[in-house]
């Protein structure tokens, strides 16, 4: 079904200069906040600012692909008032610049369980998701109440729903189809501001071969310059994808040959 998506354990994916899929654990909004003595919370408001920004260095590269981890599935453990702070934000966020996204051909999905959003919420984005459905600018997805471990297992339950009468000998292409993203390239990129270097449950599966970037900076403060910074260090990595390095000399000159 999608064919044009090279899966990085079963083949190699193309490389392109310019990452085609930036996937962004956007971390560090409430030390941003304690910092100058505010609540954590307005740190999660000027963080909203960096997204909007984020989204634009994203056009103006030519990436394709940006998935920002908005709230993970252990979020929830966080005091309530952060929570619904963070639900309230995010709704508003949807009303206030679905409209804009649209005008700027951008398409927006949310990935995540949302069983556990209220109605209205939930209402609210999938009307985002229709409305912006045929966009191509941009494909940006949000991640909320997303876990990896939520998304294999989610995966493997709808796998074998579809096929009961079969039991085991799975392949990877047998699962990915009822994967999060199957339809878009695996990250090229990661990105995590804020300092931290961990994954925390983020896209356990589509980052198998994902270049990491880790910075200090939190995410408040990310600015173009720091955006810039995260897409030369990637352009400096060597992607093997397993191979050699030599192997990978030798694939760029036949390449050229062709
Ligand atoms: C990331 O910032 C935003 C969410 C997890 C919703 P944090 O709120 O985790 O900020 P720090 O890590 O406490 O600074
Ligand atoms: C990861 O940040 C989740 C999001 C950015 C939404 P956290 O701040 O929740 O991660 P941990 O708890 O420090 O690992
Ligand atoms: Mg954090």
């Amino acid at each position: 079904m999608f064919s044009n998506l090279i899966s990085s354990t079963r083949g190699i994916p193309q490389n392109s200069d310019v990452p085609r899929h930036i996937a962004v654990v956007m971390d560090g909004n409430g030390r941003w906040a304690r910092k100058r003595l505010m609540p954590r919370v307005a740190g999660h408001k000027r963080g909203l600012d960096t997204v909007r920004n984020v989204v634009r260095y994203c056009v103006e590269a030519g990436v394709g692909h940006l998935t920002l981890f908005a709230f993970s599935s252990e979020n929830w453990r966080r005091p309530q008032e952060e929570v619904s702070f963070l639900m309230q934000l995010f709704m508003q966020a949807l009303q206030d610049e679905v409209a804009k996204l649209h005008k700027n051909n951008i398409r927006l999905r949310v990935i995540g369980d949302l069983a556990r959003f209220d109605d209205v919420l939930t209402s609210t984005i999938r009307q985002a998701e229709q409305l912006t459905a045929g966009n191509t600018a941009l494909t940006l997805t949000i991640a909320a109440n997303y876990g990896g471990r939520w998304d294999i297992l989610n995966a493997m339950n709808r796998m074998l729903a579809a096929n009961p009468d079969r039991h085991g000998g799975f392949a990877e292409e047998d699962l990915t189809p009822y994967l999060c993203l199957a339809d878009v390239p695996e990250p090229d990129l990661f990105i995590r501001t804020g300092g931290e270097q961990r994954v925390s449950n983020f896209l356990l599966w589509q980052l198998a071969y994902t270049e990491f970037y880790f910075t200090d900076c939190l995410w408040p403060d990310f600015s173009k310059s720091e955006f810039e910074q995260a897409i030369r260090s990637y352009q400096r990595r060597e992607r093997r994808f397993g191979r050699t390095s030599e192997q990978l000399v030798e694939s760029i000159q036949n390449d050229k040959q062709e």
